[in-house]
């Protein structure tokens, strides 16, 4: 018999996942006017705008623009690739996925994972056990006396690592062989020797949103002579600055709760501590720096983070850099400041939930929080002093998105600094230039940044047009508006020039001379099969929007600049009517 291909038992697959059901396991749906509608689980919402079509087995959001089919929806909403999305709805509607032997670029990097998943599994539950046994007595006094309860203990799935040699020699017992056991991070090998990296730790896996284990936290239980933490290195399933802890327990806290906002904390011990008291919607950075992956993933649930990080640390440069991470990723931010340097967790265990919740309702808003901050550093009954602090003050204004919020925030440097709002509003015309695109700094970059979305949807449609996507429907709009990247625009005139025929054999040929070729071919090889139509169609759009968004941005400048109430009209009647056109 004929070998069943990848792409025949995609379909069987799609047949058997209606995406009524699969999406109707996460969200509730309403069906109204032929199609079924629910609050989009993709942005926050409060009327259903997001719509799933039976008939053409494809969902869509008309308030954020997502959309697809239902490997699609399953990535999104997993937050995973395209193959781990087929094999969860393969589980899902019981169709076994077989072993494919096809040379689909990526497959045997995604077989390695799943083997180090199930690595890691084994070696949570091998610490897992051992805490519970009679070897784990140290590590479990060790948190009752931080005022864990087991119960928590539990939730979170704590462990011990007993020694150097326990684990291996479990792993060995289980089927894993060296090899896998460096690869995975949780040991290492010294003198030929295969050790457990944690040993005498007290183990706090770190879970992903998939529920996988994907790293370990280890802490010491005695004197902290040796490092306090030590967390598993980077490896192929665990990159830690792109990682936050807490993503399981948020996942099931939306569960049941509208995630109206996270909490991001620095420790796993915050985590767990709010946890415990009642308070289930933080996650942590495992440290202070902040990555724009991990801000990502906030974003993923909700529009506003609180960020609550230890009080010696808060007003220093990387909490200062994290907060603008989040902004930057288009959060709400509003930061708190626990009092008398305590962190989390030892706040939320001396004065209760209550106290903390009053402390996130005092949290002060991104911009009044940098501003007080400055205001600090400056002895404004000095009048020196006081000009120095309305010009940092200035600086920090311009990075605001709009000249409306610049006014708002007028009166309150005005007041820190003593001086009158005139003064502040002079000292704003004085130092009118704006960088190049008229956006403010910050967005400029954000937007700039080679990993951002804008890139990401670039290289894959530049990736699809040379032939990477098979049976890609006829495609005639013109995208050199769009092309902000040289490089980007060099392949693309290209593609223009050979009558839309090029093939990845000529994308190949500009490799030496474009390095960007490179990163299109990576991108290009994460989504493959049936959706990558779809998932085309989704990068146009998106780019599309990106365009939209810097034409306001742009027009923003233009309006902050202008003097004359004419011009000032002329450029709002431009903005509304691009509204229109979106
Ligand atoms: P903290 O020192 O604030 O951690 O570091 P914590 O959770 O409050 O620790 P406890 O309460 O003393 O047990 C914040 C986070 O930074 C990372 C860890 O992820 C930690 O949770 N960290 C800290 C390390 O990776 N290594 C270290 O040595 C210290
Ligand atoms: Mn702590």
């Amino acid at each position: 018999m004929k070998e069943q291909s990848f792409n025949e038992w995609l379909e069987t697959l799609k047949s058997k996942a209606n995406i009524v059901d699969v999406v109707a396991g996460y969200v509730p749906l309403a069906s109204k006017g032929g199609r079924y509608w629910a609050c989009c689980p993709f942005h926050h919402e409060k009327t259903p705008s997001f719509s799933v079509d039976e008939q053409r087995q494809a969902f869509y959001c008309f308030g954020c623009h997502v959309g697809g089919d239902v490997i699609k929806f399953v990535m999104d909403i997993e937050n995973t690739d395209f193959m781990s999305a087929c094999k969860l709805l393969s589980q899902k509607v019981g169709l076994p996925m077989p072993e494919f032997k096809s040379k689909r670029p990526g497959e045997s990097l995604h077989k390695k994972k799943e083997r180090l998943y199930e690595l890691m599994r084994v070696a949570a539950r091998f610490y897992r056990e051992t805490y519970k046994s009679e070897k784990g007595i140290a590590a479990r006094e060790y948190v009752a006396k931080r005022g864990i309860s087991e119960k928590t203990a539990g939730t979170f799935g704590m462990g011990y690592s007993p020694d150097y040699n326990g684990l291996p020699a479990h792993l060995k017992e289980k089927g894993f062989n060296e090899v896998e056991m460096i690869e995975s991070g949780a040991c290492a090998q010294k003198d030929g020797r295969v050790y457990d990296v944690m040993a005498g730790r007290l183990i706090v896996p770190i879970i992903d949103g998939m529920r996988r284990v994907i790293a370990f936290g280890g802490r010491v239980l005695t004197s902290e002579k040796q490092m306090k933490y030590r967390n598993t290195n980077d490896t192929v399933i665990f990159n830690k600055k792109c990682e936050v802890f807490g993503q399981d327990t948020l996942k099931k806290y939306r569960l049941q709760n509208t995630v109206k906002y996270v909490i991001m904390v620095e420790g796993y011990m915050d985590v767990i501590s709010l946890y415990q008291a009642g308070v289930q919607n933080s996650v942590a950075s495992m440290g202070t720096a902040l990555n724009v992956k991990q801000a990502e993933i906030v974003k993923r649930y909700c529009d506003t983070v609180y960020v609550c990080y230890d009080g010696d640390t808060a007003g220093q440069a990387a909490t200062l850099r994290s907060l603008d991470i989040f902004y930057g990723a288009g959060l709400n931010v509003k930061v708190v400041s626990l009092p008398d340097n305590l962190d989390p967790d030892e706040y939320i265990k001396e004065r209760g939930k209550e106290q903390f919740i009053r402390q996130l309702d005092n949290a002060l808003p991104l911009f009044e929080y940098k501003l007080r901050t400055l205001a600090n550093g400056y002895d404004t009954t000095v009048a020196e002093e006081q000009g120095k602090f309305v010009v940092e003050a200035v600086k920090i204004l311009k990075t605001l998105p709009s000249p409306a919020q610049i006014d708002a925030y007028i009166p309150l440097v005005a007041k820190l600094s003593g001086l009158g709002t005139d003064t502040v509003r002079r000292q704003l015309m004085q130092e009118s230039e704006f960088t190049e695109e008229g956006a403010p700094v910050l967005l400029t970059q954000q937007t700039k940044r080679k990993d951002g979305k804008y890139y990401k949807a670039m290289r894959f449609i530049l990736y699809a047009l040379y032939g990477g996507v098979d049976d890609l429907q006829t495609f005639d709009k013109d995208l050199s508006l769009y092309c902000e990247d040289e490089e980007h625009k060099k392949l693309y005139d290209y593609y223009r020039e050979c009558d839309g025929q090029p093939s990845i054999d000529d994308l190949l040929a500009f490799e030496n001379e474009v390095p960007e070729v490179k990163e299109i071919l990576a991108e290009g090889r994460k989504v493959s099969g049936a959706v990558a139509g779809v998932y085309f169609n989704d990068c146009v759009r998106s780019i599309e929007n990106e365009f939209v968004k810097r034409q306001r941005k742009s027009l923003l400048k233009a309006y902050a600049e202008s003097a004359s109430e004419e011009e000032k009209s002329q450029i709002l009647a431009q903005m509304s009517n691009n509204q229109k056109k979106k």
